[in-house]
C-alpha cells in the first residue's frame, strides 16, 4: 500500500472538513456545510463518510482529502500530501529531500534580501525611493503589505550585508541577486524600487525592480529564472488575492505589477498581474484552483491587446469563462491611472465586465465599414477563428449570425469558412464539425458521432436518445453507488446494451469490473471507495463521478425525491422509468432523422428509419 493509500485510511474526510468548516448532519454518514470556495447562504457542499468524498453543487469543486487540502490551503498535490502525511503520521519516501533543501535555502536568501532592502528604504539613501512611493500615492500600509524596499546606488550594498550573515557570493548569484563583475561580485539591483515577487504561498522567490530615474533603462529589471522563480508559472499578487478570488469567484488579470498594488489601494483585491506577457497554461491552471472566471483587463494599446488575446484564447480552450473589463480610453490607459484619478473608477471597471465574444465583436467587427470588402475580409480572418474556438454550438451560431448580419454575407458561406478554422483547431474541433457538412450520413455513422459526444456537447439542435434521460441516469447511478447490493441490482436490471454509448456506458463497464472483483470479499472499503480508487487509474472524469455520488445525499436531504424505500425498489423503479424514456427519446430522434431523409428524398434511408422506429413501439 502506498503512502497515499495509508493516509487515506487514517484520515476521514468528514473529520478533516469538520476541522475547517461548520458541518451539519445530512443523513446516512453525510454532512453539509457552507462552501468556502464560493459565496453562498445555504449549504451546498456535501461530504460523505462512507464514500470518503466531498462535492459542492454550487461551484462544482470536490474530490477527496487531498483535493480538499489543496483547495483550502491553495497547495499543489505534493504539498498537500506532505501536510496530510504529517497529520496521519505516515512517513513519505524521501527522494526529493535534497532538492527541497536547496530550494529552501534560495527562498531564505530571497527573504533575507527583502528584509535588507526594506531597511535600506528607511535610510537617508532611500529618500528618492520614498519620494517615488509617495508620488504614486502608495500608503505605508500598502508598502508593508507588498514588502517594497530599496536597493542602494553602491555596488556591493547587499553583497556586504549578506557576507556578515554567512551567505556566500556564489549562493547570492544562484539566487539571482548578484553577478560577477570585473572587480568581484556585485549587486544585481542598484538604485531601484525593490518589489518582491512572491509565489502563491507568499514566499519571496525573486524581485522586480523599478527605476527611480526615468532616464535609466530598462524600466523594470527582473530576477532571472532560478529553481524557485519560474516566470511562466508565477502570477504577481496571487498570494494576497486568493481569498478574494474565491469569495468573488472571479479573478481580474492586469498587465502591470503595480496595477495590482494600485488595485489593492482601491480595495479591489481579486487581482493578479501577468507581468506584461501572455498568460501561460501553467498560470491558468493555477488560477483554476480558485475560480473558473477570468476577467482580463489590459492596456488600451495594441501590444496589450495582442498579448491579452492570446491569453484569452488559451483560457477559453482550457474551459474558463473568459470576460473582459474594458478601460474606457478617456479615463486612462491602465488600472493605476484610474485609481490615481478615483478608486471608484477602477472599482466600476473591474466589476462591470463583458463577455469575451461581445468584446471581440465590438473591437474587431463593430468598427469596420461594411461597404469595404477588404475590411470585411480582415474582420473575418480575425473574428471567425474566435468563433470556431467556441465549445458551445448555440454560442457559435449566435456569433456567426451576428457577424453575418453585420457584413451582409450569408451564414452558409461563413459556416464553410468556419469549418476550415475548426479543422485547424485539431481533433476536438473537427470531430465536432464532422457531421455538420450535411453529406447525408448513414444512421450508423451518425450514431457513432453522437456516442463520441454524449454528455459533452449540450447543444446539438436535434436532441438524441442519449441526451434526454441524462438527469434520470444521474439519479440512477447515484443510487447504484450507495452499496454493493445496490450496485448488484443496478447491474442485474439494466443490461449494458440499454445504455447510451459514451460516458455512462464506460462507467457502467468499470462498475461491473469492480463489482465482480469485490463482491466475494468482506469489504474493508465501501463499494464506492473501491470503485473510486479503481477509476483514479482510468480515463474517467472522477470529479463527475463524485458529483453523481453525492446527488443522493443532497436529494435525500433537501427533498423527498429519494424516500427511505429500500434501494432495490428505488432502483428498479428508476430503471423502468429510464428504459421507457430512453425509448421515447430514441423514437423522437428517429422521427427527426426521418423528416430530414424525406426532405432529401432518400427512400432507402426512410425505409430503414421507419423499420427502426417500429421496433421501438
Ligand atoms: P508596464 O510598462 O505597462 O508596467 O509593463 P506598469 O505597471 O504600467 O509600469 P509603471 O506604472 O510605469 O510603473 C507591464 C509589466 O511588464 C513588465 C513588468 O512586469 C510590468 O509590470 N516589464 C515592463 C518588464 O518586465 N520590463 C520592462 O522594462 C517593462
Ligand atoms: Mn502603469
Amino acid at each position: 500500500m502506498d503512502a497515499k493509500e495509508q493516509i487515506r485510511e487514517k484520515i476521514d474526510v468528514a473529520d478533516l472538513v469538520g476541522e475547517y468548516l461548520q458541518c451539519k448532519p445530512a443523513g446516512q454518514g453525510a454532512f453539509k456545510a457552507l462552501c468556502p470556495f464560493h459565496s453562498e447562504k445555504t449549504p451546498s457542499l456535501y461530504i460523505s463518510r462512507p464514500k470518503q468524498i466531498w462535492h459542492c453543487f454550487g461551484c462544482d469543486k470536490g474530490g477527496d482529502i487531498f483535493s480538499f487540502v489543496m483547495e483550502m490551503e491553495g497547495m499543489d498535490f505534493p504539498e498537500a500530501l506532505k501536510v496530510l502525511a504529517d497529520k496521519a503520521g505516515v512517513e513519505l519516501p524521501k527522494y526529493t529531500k535534497g532538492n527541497d533543501d536547496a530550494k529552501g535555502r534560495l527562498k531564505d536568501i530571497n527573504k533575507f534580501a527583502e528584509e535588507v532592502y526594506k531597511k535600506f528604504l528607511n535610510t537617508a539613501g532611500g529618500k528618492g525611493a520614498r519620494d517615488y512611493i509617495t508620488s504614486r500615492g502608495f500608503t505605508g500600509e500598502i508598502v508593508a503589505k507588498f514588502g517594497f524596499g530599496y536597493s542602494p546606488n553602491g555596488w556591493t550594498a547587499l553583497v556586504d550585508v549578506t557576507k556578515q550573515k554567512k551567505i556566500g557570493s556564489k549562493e547570492l548569484m544562484d539566487a539571482g541577486l548578484a553577478s560577477q563583475g570585473k572587480m568581484g561580485v556585485i549587486d544585481k539591483f542598484r538604485n531601484r524600487l525593490m518589489i518582491p515577487l512572491r509565489d502563491h504561498h507568499g514566499n519571496t522567490v525573486g524581485f522586480t525592480a523599478r527605476v527611480l530615474d526615468p532616464n535609466d533603462k530598462p524600466k523594470y529589471m527582473n530576477s532571472p529564472q532560478t529553481p524557485i522563480y519560474d516566470k511562466g508559472a508565477l502570477l504577481y499578487g496571487l498570494d494576497l488575492a486568493k481569498t478574494a478570488i474565491k469569495k468573488q469567484n472571479e479573478v481580474v488579470i492586469v498587465e502591470g505589477n503595480l496595477d495590482v498594488v494600485a488595485s489593492h489601494m482601491a480595495e479591489v483585491e481579486n487581482v493578479v498581474a501577468s507581468s506584461g506577457t501572455a498568460l501561460t497554461d501553467r498560470q491558468i491552471n493555477l488560477l483554476k484552483r480558485y475560480t473558473n472566471t477570468l476577467v482580463f483587463s489590459f492596456d488600451t494599446d495594441t501590444a496589450g491587446f495582442e498579448a491579452a488575446r492570446r491569453g484569452m484564447r488559451l483560457a477559453s480552450s482550457m474551459g474558463c469563462n473568459v470576460r473582459v473589463a474594458v478601460i474606457p480610453p478617456e479615463l486612462g490607459k491602465d488600472p493605476d491611472d484610474l485609481v490615481q484619478k478615483d478608486p471608484k473608477l477602477w472599482q466600476g471597471v473591474a466589476t462591470k465586465h463583458i463577455d469575451k465574444m461581445q468584446f471581440l465583436f465590438d473591437r474587431i467587427v463593430g468598427s469596420i465599414d461594411p461597404r469595404e470588402v477588404s475590411e470585411k475580409m480582415k474582420a473575418g480572418s480575425e473574428f471567425l477563428p474566435e468563433v470556431a474556438s467556441l465549445a458551445d454550438t448555440i454560442e457559435r451560431e449566435h456569433w456567426l449570425k451576428r457577424f453575418s448580419d453585420h457584413v451582409d454575407i450569408s451564414v452558409d458561406v461563413l459556416r464553410k469558412e468556419l469549418d476550415g478554422h475548426a479543422r485547424d483547431l485539431g481533433d476536438a474541433g473537427s470531430a465536432r464539425n464532422a457531421g455538420a457538412g450535411g453529406k447525408n450520413p448513414s444512421p450508423t455513422a451518425r450514431k457513432q458521432e453522437d456516442a463520441g459526444n454524449a454528455g459533452t456537447d449540450r447543444s446539438r439542435p436535434v436532441p438524441t436518445a442519449q441526451e434526454l434521460p441524462d438527469k434520470l441516469l444521474d439519479v440512477l447511478y447515484s443510487v447504484a453507488f450507495s452499496s454493493k447490493d445496490a450496485a448488484k441490482t443496478f447491474i442485474d436490471h439494466l443490461p449494458e446494451a440499454e445504455l447510451p454509448e459514451g460516458w455512462y456506458k464506460m462507467l457502467y463497464i468499470e462498475m461491473t469490473d469492480v463489482y465482480n472483483a469485490v463482491h466475494t470479499q468482506t469489504p474493508e472499503k465501501s463499494f464506492f471507495e473501491a470503485l473510486r480508487s479503481h477509476l483514479l487509474n482510468k480515463e474517467i472524469d472522477v470529479s463527475r463521478v463524485d458529483r453523481l455520488a453525492l446527488l443522493a445525499e443532497r436529494q435525500g436531504d433537501s427533498t423527498d425525491m429519494l424516500p427511505n424505500r429500500d434501494a432495490t425498489t428505488e432502483l428498479t423503479n428508476i430503471i423502468d422509468q429510464f428504459k421507457e424514456r430512453s425509448k421515447k427519446g430514441k423514437r423522437r430522434a428517429i422521427l427527426a432523422e426521418l423528416r430530414r431523409a424525406e426532405q432529401m428524398q432518400d427512400t432507402k434511408l426512410v425505409a430503414d428509419l421507419t423499420r427502426q422506429y417500429q421496433t421501438l413501439l
